[in-house]
């Protein structure tokens, strides 16, 4: 149950999507398909998928979808039926992945909206998040620039791209393993930038973007485990401090 009414939230089945499909077709210009609801639903650990009801069996007010792939939190998808839209359910079921991942250990959230999206660009902002930068021509139909927006949970806030310059250069230096996780990081960032100027994905496409996206998460995750490791051997080798 949520703050909006007697709404409940539950775990989204193949047996919704009938009702999630036709909310998607009316709240979006490039609506997701079948195929791509059920790659979330079939073929995806990391993703968590969430239908709002009214009661248990009720008509479905609202859906989140979102991925926690070990520190990070991305929000991949979140609609609430025309007519029960400013009752606060978008506002619950954002506040409802925050908790999971928060629960999960998730530090950073990331999400991308069209920049005409005030509605979304509002509620987002409502809730923390910052504008992180713009990704321009991002979407099509029409063509136009994503607004990429982070937030942290109180865990977060020490990503790794935001360690200081100085720790990753020694860090480069001492450990192969770290350079060439490095250098994989920026390959799979290439290879999505590729992606990211087609202006339509083939669904293989976004498979393998979503692909692309999993080794990029992993290989940053261990990165992060190496910094954090690194600095743990140094302040053990500097003793304690009084
Ligand atoms: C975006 C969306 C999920 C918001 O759902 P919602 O249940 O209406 O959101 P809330 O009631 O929690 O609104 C929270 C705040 O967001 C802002 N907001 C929401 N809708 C707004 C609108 N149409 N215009 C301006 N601000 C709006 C307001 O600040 C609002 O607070 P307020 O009502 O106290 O002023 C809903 O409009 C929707 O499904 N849109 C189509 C799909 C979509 O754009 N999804 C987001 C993709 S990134």
């Amino acid at each position: 149950m949520t703050g909006s009414g007697r709404v409940m939230l539950l775990p989204m089945q193949e047996r919704d999507l009938d009702e999630v499909l036709a909310l998607e077709q009316a709240s979006f210009t490039e609506p997701w398909t079948r195929k791509m609801f059920l790659g979330e639903l079939r073929g995806n650990g990391f993703a968590v998928n969430v239908v709002a009801r009214a009661g248990e069996t009720g008509a479905l007010m609202g859906y989140i979808m979102f991925w926690v792939v070990f520190e990070e939190l991305h929000l991949m998808n979140l609609a609430v039926r025309p007519e029960a839209r400013r009752r606060g359910l978008g506002t619950d079921l954002v506040r409802h992945a925050l908790a999971v991942g928060t629960e999960r250990g998730v530090r950073t959230v990331l999400l991308e909206v069209r920049a005409s999206n005030l509605a979304a660009l509002a509620l987002y902002e409502g809730l923390g998040f910052a504008r992180k930068c713009v990704r321009k021509g991002y979407y099509d139909h029409p063509r136009e620039d994503a607004v990429i927006m982070t937030f942290f949970t109180e865990k977060g806030g020490a990503t790794m791209l935001n360690e200081d310059p100085a720790i990753l250069e020694v860090i480069r230096r001492e450990s192969s393993e770290f350079k060439t996780l490095e250098e994989t990081h920026h390959r799979l960032e290439d290879q999505l930038g590729e992606l990211h100027k087609l202006h339509f994905l083939t669904a293989e496409e976004e498979q393998l973007k979503k692909r692309i996206q999993f080794d990029k998460l992993a290989t940053k995750d261990k990165m992060a485990a190496l910094v954090r490791n690194f600095k743990q051997s140094r302040s053990l080798a500097a003793g304690p401090s009084s």
